[in-house]
């Protein structure tokens, strides 16, 4: 494939001859146009930002795009809240109550900013440049950019001197076989609507059948697993759609309906105390959620899997479960984008976790790679509440290496990178952890809010639930979102779910 590439700090008048050739398709040796984006000011760096989740999304927030030529790449156009996600398989909250577009953020923003909705799909940090490939005609955001469009799956080079990889992970199977064919995942919009989809079609089917059948007991149970923070949400949140909403529209079916919530370890929500999470476990198991802790799941076919359990006395027991619906929620690994990153990169050839970064969040071996969010190692838990205060930091730092005469130039020759940013007064990344929250179901839910190493409140229940509800709102990036999910939880309240099967 030909590509063309324009460099942003190209002439202006070289640049806007590519652009001319691109549009028009002029080139001698292309028979397609090239893409090309070029900014018209051409003084200031280019930061290329992947990504348009938690770390993404609050660096474009936080950077001064009066310094920079912003271009963000991203295929997915909307920064989704995925604290909430796991509200949204049974419509406790609206699917478009947590996705907020990223031009709403662009817009706001003064200076340059250019949003491609494409995928990256290859990063050369040798050249400083992104390959992408265009999932719809382009959006222009700035006005102050010349943009030729793309149009859907089309190819392009972007070249940065900056590159912010906040490409998130991908869910894990861990090779496990048919998890990919026949489980559910959850961590973007469309796994919520394929849990809903896949579980009412279930119990549709399942109707139909006569009580006593294997084949109707099989379609009612619903097992999750992984017992982290999503698998216990989505499983506290499916048990309340059918405890609260399933119960009136088929009261007949309700009280055979089984979630079984699998976990590898001696306890689900490893993350908190003990006291918290026996706390999470008495809950689950009075909500009636069946769970299996010691239990790894090792096969999965299309209407069972076969789990393994370790017993006190040290054997190991194989049970074969049918299911109607499974939803598999074990944790992330890193993306190709970026597991092909670390074959490039010599300091990166042992990691295996993320991107590993230096104090500044800089790829190590490289001088102008950052890296935040869940795509970089750096001995922190993969959470939003790290993405976003990574990303806060190196706004700052852009701001501050801005201000500083020569740094850019500096930067790039630099053999000590470190030691440069050191030097120029950069402090390094603290992070301060603001505790965990989990919601358990039967509006209860359990949180453990700190301040680094203090801790002011630790307890689960009812009251928790409403912190839980508090402190997930001032969470919400965005008025218009926040205010959503508000809408939701009142309408709930008042009329219960909405829970449709979508054409
Ligand atoms: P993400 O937010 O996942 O964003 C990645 C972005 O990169 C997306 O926009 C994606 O479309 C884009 N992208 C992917 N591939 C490419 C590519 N090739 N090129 C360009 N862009 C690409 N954490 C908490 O702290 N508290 C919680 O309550 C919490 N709840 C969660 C609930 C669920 C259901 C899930 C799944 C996660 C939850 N997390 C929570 C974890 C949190 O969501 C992640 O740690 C956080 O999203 C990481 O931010 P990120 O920017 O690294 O990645
Ligand atoms: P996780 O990695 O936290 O948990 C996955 C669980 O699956 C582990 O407990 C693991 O032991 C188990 N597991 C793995 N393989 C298994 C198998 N074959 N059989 C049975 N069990 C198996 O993953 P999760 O929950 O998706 O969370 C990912 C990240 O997002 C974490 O950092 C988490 O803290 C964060 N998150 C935070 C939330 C919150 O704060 N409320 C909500 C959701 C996610």
């Amino acid at each position: 494939i030909n590509q063309r590439l324009i460099s942003t700090t190209e002439a202006p008048a070289a640049a806007a001859a590519a652009v001319e050739s691109a549009a028009t398709g002029s080139s001698s040796f292309h028979k397609a146009p090239r893409v090309i984006h070029q900014n018209k000011d051409s003084e200031k760096p280019t930061v290329a930002i992947l990504g348009s989740g938690w770390g993404a999304i609050s660096f474009l927030k936080h950077i001064d795009s009066t310094k920079y030529n912003v271009i963000l790449i991203s295929p997915r156009n909307y920064f989704l809240f995925t604290p909430l996600l796991p509200s949204c398989p049974v419509g406790t909250v609206d699917e478009k109550s947590i996705m907020e577009p990223v031009v709403s953020f662009a817009n706001k923003k003064t200076g340059d900013v250019t949003y491609y909705e494409a995928e990256a799909t290859d990063i050369n940090p040798t050249e400083k440049t992104v390959t992408i490939k265009s999932f719809s005609n382009i959006n222009t955001i700035s006005p102050n950019s010349v943009n030729v469009g793309l149009k859907a799956n089309e190819v392009a080079q972007i070249k940065y001197d900056y590159l912010v990889s906040a490409v998130g992970a991908e869910p894990n199977t861990f090779g496990i076989p048919g998890v990919e064919e026949h489980g559910c995942f959850l961590k973007e919009i469309p796994d919520s609507k394929k849990i809903r989809n896949k579980f009412i079609e279930a119990v549709e089917k399942a109707n139909l059948l006569p009580k006593g059948d294997p084949e109707r007991k099989r379609l009612l149970t619903l097992v999750v697993v992984g017992g982290g923070p999503t698998g216990v949400e989505t499983a506290g949140e499916l048990q309340d759609y059918i405890d609260q909403d399933l119960k009136t529209f088929m009261p007949n079916i309700v009280d055979e309906i089984q979630i079984i919530l699998i976990e590898a370890l001696p306890v689900v929500l490893n993350m908190f105390e003990t006291k918290l999470t026996s706390y999470a476990e008495k809950v689950l198991r009075e909500t009636n959620i069946d769970l299996k802790t010691k239990t790894a799941v090792g096969k999965v076919e299309s209407e069972y899997l076969i789990a393994k359990t370790k017993k006190d006395d040290g054997s190991v027991e194989e049970t074969k479960i049918p299911y109607g619906v499974l939803v598999w929620a074990t944790g992330n690994k890193p993306r190709s984008l970026i597991t092909n990153l670390f074959k490039k990169i010599p300091e990166q050839n042992s990691a295996n976790r993320g991107l590993i970064v230096d104090e500044t969040l800089l790829v190590n071996g490289t001088n102008s790679i950052f890296a935040i969010g869940d795509n970089a190692f750096a001995k922190l838990p993969p959470t939003a509440q790290v993405a976003h205060q990574e990303a806060e930091y190196l706004a700052k730092v852009f701001s501050k290496i801005s201000r500083i005469p020569n740094f850019h130039e500096n930067l790039k020759i630099s053999s000590t990178p470190q030691a440069l940013f050191k030097e120029n007064g950069v402090k390094p990344f603290e992070y301060v952890h603001l505790g965990a929250l989990a919601y358990l179901g039967a509006e209860k839910a359990i949180a453990n809010i700190t301040y680094g190493k203090r801790s002011f409140y630790s307890g689960g229940g009812i009251f928790t639930f409403f912190v839980w509800r508090v402190l997930y709102l001032s969470m919400i990036l965005s008025f218009r979102s926040r205010f959503k999910v508000i809408a939701d939880w009142t309408k709930i309240a008042f009329f219960g779910r909405d829970a449709f099967k979508e054409l």
